[in-house]
């Protein structure tokens, strides 16, 4: 029997050629036992007509917010309620424009802008509009907050030129969602806390020391152990990311900031992993006016030592606790990583190597190996930070017996 049994389905179809394969889409879905509630856009039924799916989903098919003929109102707010998950199978490029930055012109966006159940997106367009930063930014936007990106493959297009832009065929986009209802909420009841993105130490008013970290590990993190059902809080560096809403979210500048945010919390909590690359020293004083270039042909800056967050935290770890940290190195690192493991009392750790291309800090994708106190080793392939989450959220649940 299929986990898509009786699981609500708002599938979303967008004008584009591959708007025929939703037929195909909604057939399967409703093998499966899925109850299926369409939402076309206008230009979607230019490609397929509402009729036809109509009698494959066995519902009325809605486009618009008001039925013509007797005036009904489309709710896209019951619609967010009802559904336990939304699949916009074609996704065009404008329909991806709008869904990042919420045009909500049409019945699609509104329900998306109203869902609160998970949201699959499978694109469909040409190769040129694929590889667009246009659309790889609004996508990686969509992905960031927690929307699941169903990769287009590369074929032969509508324009029969050859190239990625086809939509995924249903069978595999029915596998994903098989693949997520059948990953359960394997950490309901445990508490999480991350620390993520850089520290900015500042020396002046407009000036710091940084790095050039992001938080989207940390925040794909975050949103891995949300969406599983654990309770999470991210104390998080200045980063333009922000994770899913049901995150709590804690800003924070400076390493000491993170570390007497971190202190207040880590009491309580069940599992706690280090992925914040904290800057290692802060300038001794803070200039409170800004610096002045006049006269100073050369200007030194006496820097600290900042606290260790992870090994501070580490040495009051209970034994009912799970801590985890991350080493990023220059080198191979493995050394390295098992000594981080040690001294600061993690369970296990996280490295990811520089020299690895792809990896590491300001890249979507990340190439990680996982150790932990008992010898245990997993290398993975290169994957986007999203995918490098699941695999170590799956490792410590292994590790943990969830
Ligand atoms: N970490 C921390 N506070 C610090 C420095 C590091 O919490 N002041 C944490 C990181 O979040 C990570 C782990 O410690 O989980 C290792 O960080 P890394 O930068 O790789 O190592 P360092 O201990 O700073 O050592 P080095 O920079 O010399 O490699």
């Amino acid at each position: 029997m299929s986990v898509l049994r009786g699981k609500h389905v708002v599938l979303g179809i967008t004008g584009s050629i591959a708007a025929y394969k939703a037929a195909v889409l909604t057939r399967l879905l409703v093998k499966a036992g899925a109850e299926v509630q369409i939402v076309i856009t206008p230009a979607g039924k230019e490609f397929i007509t509402p009729i036809t799916l109509s009698a494959l989903s066995s519902r009325p098919v809605i486009s618009e917010f008001f039925s013509g003929r007797d005036g009904t109102w489309n709710s896209h707010v019951d619609l967010g309620l009802w559904a336990d998950v939304m699949l916009i199978a074609p996704a065009t490029a404008a329909t991806i424009g709008k869904l990042a930055h919420g045009v909500a012109d049409n019945m699609l966006i509104t329900t998306y802008l109203s869902m609160k159940a998970p949201v699959f997106i499978a694109p469909a367009m040409d190769l040129d509009m694929c590889a667009h930063p246009s659309t790889t930014d609004n996508l990686d936007l969509l992905a960031l907050r927690g929307n699941f990106i169903i990769e287009p493959k590369s074929g032969e297009l509508a324009s029969h030129l050859v190239g990625k832009g086809r939509m995924e065929e249903p069978e595999a986009i029915i596998a994903a969602l098989e693949d997520y209802f059948s990953t359960g909420l394997d950490y309901q009841g445990r508490r999480v806390l991350l620390t993520a993105g850089p520290t900015h130490e500042p020396i002046d008013p407009v000036r710091f020391i940084g790095n050039h970290s992001t938080g989207r590990m940390g925040i794909a993190l975050a949103n891995e152990f949300a969406r599983r059902g654990a309770e999470v809080t991210l104390i998080l560096g200045p980063s333009s990311l922000r994770p899913r809403e049901e995150v709590r979210v804690i800003p924070v500048t400076t390493a000491e900031e993170m570390l007497s945010q971190a202190e207040e919390v880590v009491g309580e909590v069940d599992l706690a992993i280090f992925a914040a690359a904290v800057a290692d020293y802060r300038p001794r004083y803070a200039h409170s006016e800004k610096l002045k270039r006049e006269g100073q042909e050369e200007l030194e800056i006496s820097l600290v030592r900042n606290p260790d967050i992870a090994a501070t935290l580490g040495s009051w770890k209970r034994p009912d606790q799970y801590f985890v940290g991350f080493a990023l190195e220059s080198g191979v690192g493995v050394e390295e990583a098992k000594r981080k493991m040690r001294q600061k009392n993690f369970d296990a750790i996280v490295l990811n190597s520089l020299q690895d291309p792809g990896a590491g800090f300001a890249c979507e994708t990340n190439k990680v190996t996982l150790f932990d106190r008992e010898g245990g080793i997993e290398a993975y392939e290169l994957k986007s930070k999203e995918a490098v989450a699941r695999d170590i959220v799956d490792f410590i649940a292994r590790r943990l017996g969830l």
